[in-house]
């Protein structure tokens, strides 16, 4: 019956000359019998124009056959607002204020994937709401330096840390039909030099600490597009390295998406081709200045790709492979017709900035208890300091936004205790009064004529008078602190901040620094300091988060991302290893700044730990309203074999007043090794909330083939029988519990 209906249809079609659907345009076909035949009606042009740009962010797709320009957007944070067409200016559109979210350390401080995912839902519904393919993040280079100005950008300096966060951020973008371009593959771990830092590292390192996370990213979360980095690596540039980019990003993983280059990191026809790179964005990103008609034509891509391809110099075999992956990334999202629609600046998404802010807030030190504020003994709060009322959404380069509001902390603040407590501000100090990137402008008036002196001695009086003081000081997302571009100059608070707030100490005991900042920075003054928290870059929601937090309405749980250093003597990269290197010039006269990562292995803890050395505050640390209680680790297996999943297990118990959360961390130590291995690395961990009185008997799992280490002769991990040590703790610096087992 069905084939007779069949065939009516057929002839049907047939009697009014209806052609069938092309099989590319066929949703019920599978991708890769749409990619090969629409690759099949291409022309060699329409190929060429399908690899590069038409516009700072667009593609031009094939309008001959129907398949869309392809669209990306910045950043890991929120949805740019619309520049011109060939300028980085704004478009002036109306309708482009999106919801800016925490910074990506905010969020890898929660150690909550679920906070990921909701991330990555809600910035992907943002971006495809704006019709954009793909969202030019998440970012995931390591933490090597505490000097990086993109740290922000980042989920801090721990492989494992960074692979179990990345992987739900990357699933809740591309639920939208979004792709993400997960960046800047790879070792792009500063900015200074950024286009000529040549990074030496051995495969060792590579492999345990700089690449995990993208792997993770490739594989378990199976990101449609990569970005390169602009820097170099074993002499070739990272956006068509073919050791990054076809032996291990497409070979070893196995990765079937698109490798888009970061915007003008292509410098030259021949080597890009060969380099795995399959689209090429933002060249002469300043210099459509230099005459040309269109400069989109001249692109290393373009004209001369195709130019190369009819005079034999490259195949069109090769093209192809650039053509079907860019195709793929097409038909998985603008051409996916069964994408949701997006939304943009819902009541969720605000609520989803509120939340990950608040959950990724680290109480770092809290003594006293003199946090929660308690209206009950405190009448009068001095809130001091610039970043109470800074507007931080704007600035640091191409994660700056538009956002439709911002909240400042002083803002929050009154918002939820104006009615309870008194709250007077002073400045403190002047730092940075600007508040315009790429002609967004926040509006701020941030100008004050009085000098340093005359703004400390009103801070220092309104401290005195008050029965708290609350400093908000930190960085900010001009150049040379967290902005890309530019390293920092030194892990030293700006603006003379430290005296400031030792004139505050010294002016009231009671005394809370919250320190706004997307890396860390020296706090030469922690002993005198009661109270101190890491409140981040926050987004619109920042002073409501943070005021949710002070206020006691939600306990902290984030934990650091990366160790908060004392000085830069105990970070490897600085100690160890060459930063930023030593400059040459290449062959061909080009600059080139050699960067020996001669600390290897040893990054964050890692090093901390080899050195026994006390940083500021551990990796892993944060602080909570209430306190935890940790009973015996237990194996449920105490011998197996590298194919084997061990179960740790551990009660913890809420033995303080209030619920609150707890990051229950898993380090393994392997006990004896025939290479020199970390004392303990990172290899599960689990957030659990407790109310007052309640155990929980936390269940960690870790797979025996995950502890081994590279072996860069075999080219192979390798785990090595022998005992191992389960170290159960809240941060990696207070282990509470340990068992052993062993691998056979
Ligand atoms: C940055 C990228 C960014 C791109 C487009 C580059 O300068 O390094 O992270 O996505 O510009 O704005």
């Amino acid at each position: 019956m069905k084939k007779y209906f069949a065939s009516i249809l057929l002839a049907a079609a047939a009697m009014c000359g209806a052609a069938a659907t092309p099989v590319y345009l066929d949703d019920s076909k599978s991708i890769e019998e749409r990619v090969e035949d629409a690759l099949h009606r291409m022309t060699l042009r329409e190929k060429i124009n399908l690899i590069h740009a038409q516009s700072k962010f667009s593609a031009p797709g094939v309008p001959r056959l129907g398949i869309p320009e392809l669209w990306c957007t910045d950043g890991p944070m929120g949805v740019r607002p619309e520049v011109l067409w060939d300028e980085w200016e704004q478009a002036g559109w109306t309708n482009d204020s999106c919801t800016a979210f925490p910074s990506l350390t905010a969020l890898a401080a929660t150690w909550n994937p679920d906070m990921a995912q909701l991330y990555g839902k809600s910035i992907g519904e943002e971006a495809r709401y704006r019709n954009k393919s793909v969202l030019l993040g998440p970012g995931i280079n390591v933490y090597r330096t505490p000097l990086n100005g993109r740290n922000f950008e980042y989920m801090g300096e721990d492989p494992y840390l960074i692979s179990q966060m990345v992987v739900p951020y990357v699933k809740g973008v591309q639920s939208n039909g979004v792709s993400v371009c997960v960046k800047h593959f790879a070792l792009n771990n500063n900015e200074l030099n950024r286009h000529t830092s040549n990074p030496i590292v051995d495969d060792r390192t590579l492999y345990e600490i700089y690449l995990p996370g993208f792997k993770a990213a490739a594989q378990e979360g199976g990101a449609w597009s990569f970005m390169g980095g602009y820097n170099l690596f074993r002499g070739e540039h990272a956006s068509y390295n073919p050791i990054l980019m076809n032996d291990i990003l497409k070979g070893e993983w196995g990765w079937d998406g698109a490798v888009i280059s970061d915007w003008g990191a292509v410098h030259d026809t021949p080597t890009a081709v060969k380099g795995g790179l399959d689209m090429e964005f933002g060249s002469w990103t300043n210099g459509l200045t230099n005459g040309r008609s269109n400069a989109y034509d001249s692109y290393f891509f373009a004209d001369p790709y195709l130019k190369g391809i009819q005079d034999g110099t490259f195949t069109e075999e090769e093209l192809n492979d650039k053509v079907r992956r860019v195709l793929r990334l097409t038909f998985r999202t603008v051409m996916d017709r069964n994408r949701p629609f997006g939304s943009m600046n819902s009541d969720e998404h605000v609520a989803a900035c509120r939340e990950i802010g608040q959950e990724g807030i680290v109480l770092l030190q809290n003594k006293g208890d003199l946090l929660p504020i308690n209206p009950a003994k405190v009448k009068k709060v001095a809130v001091i300091g610039e970043n109470a009322i800074k507007m931080m959404t704007v600035g640091g380069g191409s994660s700056s936004l538009k956002a439709r509001y911002e909240v400042t902390p002083l803002d929050g603040l009154k918002s939820r205790l104006g009615d309870e407590v008194e709250i007077v501000y002073a400045r403190g100090y002047v730092g940075d009064t600007t508040g315009e990137y790429n002609g967004v402008i926040t509006g701020q008036d941030l100008t004050d004529p009085r000098s340093p002196e005359e703004l400390l001695a009103e801070a220092v009086k309104v401290a005195g008078d008050a029965d708290m003081v609350l400093f908000f000081g930190g960085l900010n997302k001009s150049n040379n602190q967290d902005a890309e571009d530019f390293d920092r100059v030194t892990m030293e608070l700006p603006y003379n901040q430290n005296a400031i707030i030792e004139a505050l100490a010294k002016a009231n005991s009671n005394l809370a620094v919250i320190n706004i900042s997307g890396t860390g920075v020296a706090m030469p003054w922690k002993d005198k300091v009661p109270a101190i928290m890491q409140a981040w870059y926050l987004g619109n929601e920042t002073g409501n988060s943070i005021a949710s937090v002070l206020a006691g309405d939600v306990n902290p749980s984030g934990k650091l991302p990366y160790t908060y250093y004392a000085s830069l003597d105990q970070v490897g990269a600085h100690k160890m290893g060459e930063y930023p290197g030593h400059r040459r010039l290449d062959d061909h006269g080009n600059e080139v700044w050699d960067m020996p990562y001669n600390e290897g292995i040893y990054v964050g803890y890692r090093f901390i730990d080899k050195n026994k050395l006390k940083p500021t505050f551990p990796f892993g640390h944060g602080l909570s309203y209430t306190k935890f209680k940790y009973g015996n680790a237990t194996v449920d297996r105490t011998e197996g074999t590298s194919d084997d999943v061990f179960t740790i297990t551990v009660p913890v118990t809420n033995v303080g007043k209030v619920k609150g959360k707890e990051v229950v961390q898993l380090y393994v130590n392997d006990v004896k090794s025939s290479v020199d291995r970390p004392v303990k690395e990172l290899k599960g961990f689990s957030k659990v909330e407790l109310a007052p009185g309640e155990t929980e008997q936390v269940s960690i799992t870790v797979k025996g083939s995950d502890l081994g280490y590279f072996d860069a002769d075999k080219h192979q991990w390798v785990v090595e029988p022998g005992v191992f040590e389960a170290l159960v703790g809240s941060s990696s610096a207070d282990i509470h519990t340990k068992a052993k087992f062993t691998i056979k």
